[in-house]
């Protein structure tokens, strides 16, 4: 069979309601929504081509070829494309193993949520050199398989994540908010490590789960940060929405940080540029911190202020560098190249 290869891209997002608990079994079901805002400039983009004869002594899975920002990726990494690609080939009735190339356009290793860029982008890209055709929902419903926060990057601009009640995780994907062009905002990334992650997203996540005293009340806490992010969208209320973003934040750390062994993601840094915008607030700019599974943090203001902001950031003792980034379209097929 000849299957053309196909190039797809995607932003990445950041959750202004986080997502940090799961429900269990294999589906990599979420314990509780989210809510996210998808970015333009940390995107990715992923070719996929199926082809080669299959083999009778080894699955396709083994002989998928994967190649990360130019180089081959390591083992760690090939296997969880391969199990992710083994998703397709079932739905796909494939047995041909994959050639996957994939560029980040920040470097992976920062943590700059790669994932949710990546699985969004080998979604849409895997399917359709498969052949296959998802509506959007589907689509989100798979590349959540892949990596959670991924389901949302399907679709652009402000986004939710409606964690299902179905077993089978059908129920389990994302649906657009706001477009990405509907409210002028940046997201003003300040970079504080360019090193790995101290513990993944998925192992931190159980360990929470299974050793924090607050992980109930953590859980329990999101139907109402969600309600009132939707509520501040709808309004384009900043300060409101800021708000529920710090809250959100500063519980799903305060959790991680309860854990036995204590999960800490922060550094002196991560703890400045918290302060940094605290200070920013005082002098009446609206400004409002997100931290994720890493050291960084990301700040949400006004596209007119996004400048007064990367500078109180990029004075931060302990911040490498700024990337200013803003609201952007969900995953989609490359534009043909016509040479
Ligand atoms: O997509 P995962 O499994 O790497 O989890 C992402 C978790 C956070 O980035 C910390 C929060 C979120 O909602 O994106």
């Amino acid at each position: 069979m000849t299957l053309a290869p196909c190039t797809a891209l995607a932003g990445t997002n950041i959750a202004l309601v986080k997502y940090w608990g799961k429900r269990g079994g294999t589906l990599n079901l979420p314990a509780a929504g989210s809510l996210s805002l998808t970015l333009r400039e940390l995107d990715t983009r992923t070719t996929v081509r199926f082809g080669g004869a299959p083999e009778a002594s080894r699955s396709a899975a083994a002989r998928d070829r994967v190649v990360l920002n130019g180089q081959e990726a390591d083992e760690k990494t090939r296997r969880r494309v391969g199990a992710f690609l083994d998703l397709v080939r079932a739905r796909a009735r494939l047995d041909e193993p994959a050639e996957v190339v994939t560029e980040n356009s920040v470097p992976t290793a920062a943590g700059l949520a790669s994932s949710a860029s990546g699985f969004a982008a080998l979604a849409l890209a895997a399917s359709r050199a498969a052949g296959l055709s998802l509506p959007p929902d589907e689509l989100s419903a798979l590349a959540r398989q892949g990596s959670g926060s991924a389901a949302r990057s399907i679709f652009g601009g402000f986004v939710e994540m409606r964690p299902g009640v179905k077993e089978d995780g059908s129920d389990a994907h994302a649906i657009p908010l706001l477009s990405e062009d509907a409210w002028p905002l940046r997201m003003v990334v300040a970079v504080t490590s360019e090193g790995p992650k101290a513990i993944g997203s998925t192992e931190a996540m159980q360990r929470t789960a299974a050793t924090s005293p607050y992980y109930r009340g953590w859980i329990d806490s999101v139907d109402g940060d969600l309600r009132d992010a939707r509520a501040a969208i709808a309004e384009r209320d900043l300060p409101r929405l800021g708000a529920v973003a710090e809250r959100s934040a500063l519980r799903m750390h305060a959790c991680a940080l309860a854990a036995d062994p204590a999960i800490l993601y922060w550094s002196a840094a991560t703890m400045a540029a918290m302060h940094t915008v605290r200070d920013l607030r005082a002098r009446g700019i609206a400004a409002f911190f997100t931290i994720d599974a890493g050291p960084h943090v990301k700040v949400l203001c006004e596209a007119a202020q996004a400048s007064v902001v990367a500078s109180a950031l990029a004075a931060t003792p302990g911040v490498l560098r700024i990337i200013v980034a803003s609201p952007g379209p969900g995953a989609r097929v490359a534009p043909e190249v016509v040479g």
